[in-house]
């Protein structure tokens, strides 16, 4: 998601540094960048000059140090772990700038725990995107416990210089977008298990009878099963046994099938 970020923000004139510490994942993100820029031409949804500019305004960048010593925005998409989130938000804590507003694309994580390991949880708030960024419309702004008025003002300041609409949730497990996603998705699962319908009609029906725009098994494998494990995971700790994973996501997670990612998830994809 962080190069879905990245491009939206570049394609709406801010200067972007992009870190991964990771070669191949950094080559992907440009590949992804560059392919969804021209859909978005081919589509006349931007010209070639915006296009251009959104490429000429990413900047990739080798250390943490580097990606945010100069921000005046910081956004984290790392995996949904706290222990990675809390180790990378300390990094940029010491690193970036004192004012510098800092955001966390967490999809269910809390906000204040993650802030708690920076000097002012004041500046600290989630920035929740959702899949494909550059053409979803919301933005779900989570304010932390300390989490700031001027900082919540900013974040919607934010969403509106990237052209999203944001709405602005209270710190609880799942906010107002993962619980009631993950409950469809993971109830989709069950169903598969118990052979009420094979994956392409379960996904038909939400598609033709509820209007979904896809259904919750092919947009589990948009999203990635690991990211939708590890929402589960979470909620089930913090919520209850409604939320308890599927048997079969997690054997697909264990199988390395990841959904669209990775070629495989409930369906096939090309890579
Ligand atoms: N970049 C640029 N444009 C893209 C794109 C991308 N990555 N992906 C799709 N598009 C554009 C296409 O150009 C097309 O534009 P058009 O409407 O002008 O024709 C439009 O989006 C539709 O694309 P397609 O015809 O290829 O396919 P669909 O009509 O099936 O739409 C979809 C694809 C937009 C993904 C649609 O199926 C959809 O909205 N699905 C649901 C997505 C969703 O629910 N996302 C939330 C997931 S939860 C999440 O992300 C939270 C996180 O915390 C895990």
């Amino acid at each position: 998601m962080g190069a879905g970020i990245a491009q939206v923000a570049a394609a709406q004139g801010y200067e972007v540094s992009l870190y991964d510490p990771s070669q191949p994942q950094l080559d992907r993100a440009l590949s992804g960048m560059r392919a969804s820029l021209e859909k978005l031409v081919s589509k006349a949804k931007i010209t070639a000059e915006i296009r251009d500019r959104a490429l000429g305004s990413v900047r990739v960048v080798r250390t943490v140090g580097a990606a945010v010593e100069q921000a005046t925005v910081v956004i984290e998409a790392v995996p949904e772990r706290m222990e990675i989130k809390r180790s990378l938000f300390e990094e940029v804590d010491r690193l970036a700038p004192a004012g510098a507003l800092l955001g966390s694309n967490t999809s269910s994580l809390s906000i204040t725990e993650i802030a708690s390991c920076v000097r002012d949880p004041a500046r600290v708030v989630g920035l929740h995107f959702f899949n494909p960024v550059p053409v979803m419309e919301l933005l779900e702004v989570v304010r932390g416990v300390r989490t700031s008025e001027e900082t919540v003002d900013a974040a919607m300041e934010l969403a509106k210089g990237l052209a999203k609409t944001a709405i602005v949730v209270r710190d609880f497990p799942g906010f107002a977008t993962s619980r009631l996603g993950v409950a469809i998705g993971a109830e989709a699962m069950r169903m598969l298990e118990q052979g009420v319908a094979s994956a392409e009609d379960i996904d038909r029906a939400m598609e033709l009878g509820y209007r979904h725009p896809m259904g919750p098994l092919k947009l589990t494998d948009l999203v990635g099963l690991d990211v939708r494990l590890a929402i589960l995971e979470h909620l089930h700790r913090e919520i209850g046994e409604q939320f308890r994973p599927p048997a079969i996501l997690r054997q697909l997670v264990r199988a390395g099938k990841l959904g669209k990612k990775t070629g495989e998830g409930f369906y096939r994809w090309d890579l």
